[in-house]
């Protein structure tokens, strides 16, 4: 039967459940250049507004999947496992955790998205590096995990071709925060990775696309009963992203911050987290069967530098320059107006901010700054003096007025002490809560 992208797009605004030729066929189509951006941004707008049955996600990332070829690997002892965010302001850590857990014996093929909606990408922040390069071919790339033990890199015409054209897409036509959408952007590209074991970070507050803990557990689970289904033993934490991750946003200044992490330096909540998901893939793995082994473990790898080093060699291989110096614009700091105690530090809004002075893209392929940014000075539950410093803006040209304004309501301050709220709020398995969008 003949199909028709307008008749699809229709369905969906109205709610009806697609078939799996249906989905297959407006994948296909949009990969081969059949269906333009428009009419798959109005298809993905429906997405997010109708979303989809569990047996349609499973289609769409099945579609994407099949759109690219799935590694295969020599054998080999080392188990392949990686780790995916659902996408946070500020969070840097699949540039720590790559090589960390490259440093236990594990292969790590990693394949990461560039900056998507208000929160960034693993590779646009890596591109600050010099030289350093996004696009190896599949050969570079698989002979890069058996010699170095990790790679980063993206989506190409070979792997999931469907999510590297669709993400572009859904980053600059506000059609991110979908857990159909995500569920299969995601999935497709881990499991084209022919992967043992997938770790998820899945973020939840206002610096993401779920805003809360339910919708986060149910994402989880979403990507969680994929990955079983597809023979990858699959886990979930649940982490908090009300506000941002660590004290850095942006491309080069969060580079900056993930080597502090790999020094064993940097701020508590980065390394936590990191660590966090490290334990869940040496489990995962097999490679610790005790969470506190496990811990001490990856603590002892980024304090002596290993993981350090281990990074400096993925950098190389990829053509990078980890010593030559990465561009940061000039830097002004907003001092606070009042005494009192930091209430709460707005994700989306810092988020935002960052694509405003050009972190970000606000259009289809448009270029970004990697030198701007934002360095949070206070965290919630900080107590704060009139006159100290708030944050520190890396600007190529000065903010305006306005946008300065929006920064300072941002950072909430109250009389009284509030509160930290917990980092890690949960954890999802594939015998989780049932998937619907
Ligand atoms: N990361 C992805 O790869 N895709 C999404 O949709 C969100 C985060």
């Amino acid at each position: 039967m003949k199909m028709h992208a307008t008749e699809i797009i229709a369905k969906k605004r109205d709610a009806e459940r697609l078939s799996t030729d249906e989905i297959c066929w407006i994948v296909n189509a949009f990969v081969s250049g059949k269906v333009p951006d428009y009419q798959m941004a109005a298809f993905s707008m429906a997405i997010c507004i109708q979303g989809m049955h569990e047996e349609e996600v499973y289609a769409l990332s099945m579609a994407m999947l099949e759109s690219g070829t799935t590694l295969e690997w020599p054998t080999d002892t080392r188990p392949l496992i990686d780790k995916h965010s659902t996408g946070g302001v500020g969070d840097k850590v699949s540039l720590v955790l790559a090589p960390l857990l490259a440093c236990c014996d594990l292969r790590v093929p990693m394949i990461s998205g560039r900056g998507l909606g208000i929160t960034g990408g693993t590779l646009d922040k890596l591109e600050s590096i010099p030289g350093f390069r996004t696009d190896l071919s599949l050969a570079q790339m698989q002979q890069q995990v058996q010699d170095v033990g990790c790679t980063i890199t993206g989506t190409s015409s070979q792997i999931a071709p469907a999510d590297q054209r669709w993400y572009t897409l859904r980053d600059v036509t506000a059609t991110v925060p979908s857990l159909a959408l995500i569920t299969s952007s995601i999935m497709c590209k881990k499991l084209a990775e022919g992967l043992d074991a997938l770790v998820l970070d899945v973020k939840c507050g206002s610096g993401t696309s779920m805003q809360t803990a339910e919708d986060a557990r149910r994402l989880a689970s979403s990507m969680a009963h994929l990955g079983q289904k597809m023979g990858v033993t699959t886990s979930a934490l649940i982490s908090n992203m009300d506000q941002p991750l660590g004290k850095m946003l942006g491309n080069a200044v969060e580079v900056n911050e993930a080597v502090d992490i790999l020094e064993g330096k940097g701020p508590d909540s980065v390394r936590a987290i990191t660590i966090a998901l490290g334990c869940e893939a040496l489990l995962a793995a097999k490679i610790e069967s005790e969470t506190e082994a496990a811990k001490t473990r990856l603590a002892s790898l980024l304090d002596s530098g290993q993981a350090r080093e281990k990074f400096s060699n993925m950098v190389t291989s990829q053509g990078g320059d980890l010593d030559a110096p990465r561009k940061v614009a000039k830097s002004l700091v907003l001092c606070s107006k009042q005494s009192g105690f930091v209430h709460a530090i707005h994700a989306g809004t810092l988020g935002r901010s960052v694509v405003q002075l050009g972190g970000g893209r606000q259009t289809l392929g448009g270029a970004i700054d990697r030198s701007v940014g934002i360095e949070l000075c206070v965290e919630v539950g900080d107590a704060v003096d009139a006159g100290q410093e708030l944050v520190r803006i890396f600007a190529s040209s000065p903010p305006e007025q306005p946008w300065i304004d929006t920064l300072y309501d941002a950072i909430e301050i109250n009389p009284q002490s509030s509160k930290v709220p917990p980092l890690i709020i949960d954890r999802v398995t594939s015998d989780g809560h049932p998937i619907q969008d």
